[in-house]
């Protein structure tokens, strides 16, 4: 199954909820966490990945086009914890095709549980990897800004909700969110002085904060009864 994670504004803290998700995921059952923006190497404090192989990373995997064998995943996988791996971005590629994405995504629906952070910016593979998702959500924070791209982006179609990442003193408020984007805040997770120390130090895979790990748990157990699956 594929949660894939997008956001309309970069800096929105989407890696960092994709992170959580994993990691919290992981406390059950096997999880994936697919990086197509390159961060989570360093926000889960990990040392920097050897590059150096062929193949090696999802952006190789997307430059090899709609028919790049499935094996390859198996191959990147960087297994992070007893039951949480990474597939990692690995090196910079030329853009590649939608079809390429797609692809990506349809072969991440196999297996346990991936969840997908899709990067940063207008990537066309990483957009068609979103859309052919099991569950899309965007993830936003409650700017006007991050909300006017957001009703112009065709992600917003597939998506099924949407996750707050709410900083203190903002005038708009869930409910605002939910009613511009016509999806359900599905899980709210606050901006922190110590949650960014934590990321900082490169601690996250560790101790994961609880106001990151509770809003998790409950979005993947609310996801979970929706598709009556991870049944306790
Ligand atoms: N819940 C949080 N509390 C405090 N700081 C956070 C939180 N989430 C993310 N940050 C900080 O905000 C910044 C952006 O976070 P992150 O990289 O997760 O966003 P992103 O949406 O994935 O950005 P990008 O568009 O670059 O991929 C980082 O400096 C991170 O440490
Ligand atoms: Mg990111």
């Amino acid at each position: 199954m594929l949660i894939a994670l997008w956001s309309p504004k970069g800096g929105s803290g989407m890696s960092v909820v994709a992170a959580s998700l994993a990691l919290v995921a992981a406390e059950r059952s096997e999880a994936r966490l697919a990086d197509l923006g390159g961060d989570q190497p360093a926000i889960l404090g990990l040392p920097p990945l050897s590059t150096a192989v062929p193949g090696r990373g999802l952006a190789a995997w997307l430059a090899a086009g709609a028919s790049a064998p499935t094996e390859w995943l198996d191959a990147m996988t960087v297994p992070i914890g007893p039951r949480m791996s990474l597939l990692p971005l690995g090196d910079d590629a030329p853009a590649a095709a939608p079809e390429a994405g797609a692809a990506l995504g349809v072969a991440l629906r196999d297996g346990g549980l991936t969840v997908l952070d899709s990067g940063a910016g207008p990537s066309p593979a990483a957009r068609a990897a979103v859309e052919v998702a099991d569950t899309a959500l965007i993830v936003i924070r409650p700017c006007y800004l991050a909300l006017h791209r957001a009703v112009a982006d065709s992600r917003l179609r597939p998506s099924s909700g949407a996750i707050l990442v709410e900083e203190p003193g903002r005038a708009l408020d869930a409910g605002d969110v939910a009613a511009v984007l016509g999806l359900p805040v599905v899980a709210r997770f606050p901006v922190r002085a110590d949650i960014a120390r934590a990321i900082d130090a490169g601690v996250l895979r560790d101790r994961l904060p609880a106001p990151l790990a509770s809003p998790a748990a409950t979005l993947l157990a609310g996801l979970a009864d929706a598709r009556g699956m991870w049944a306790a």
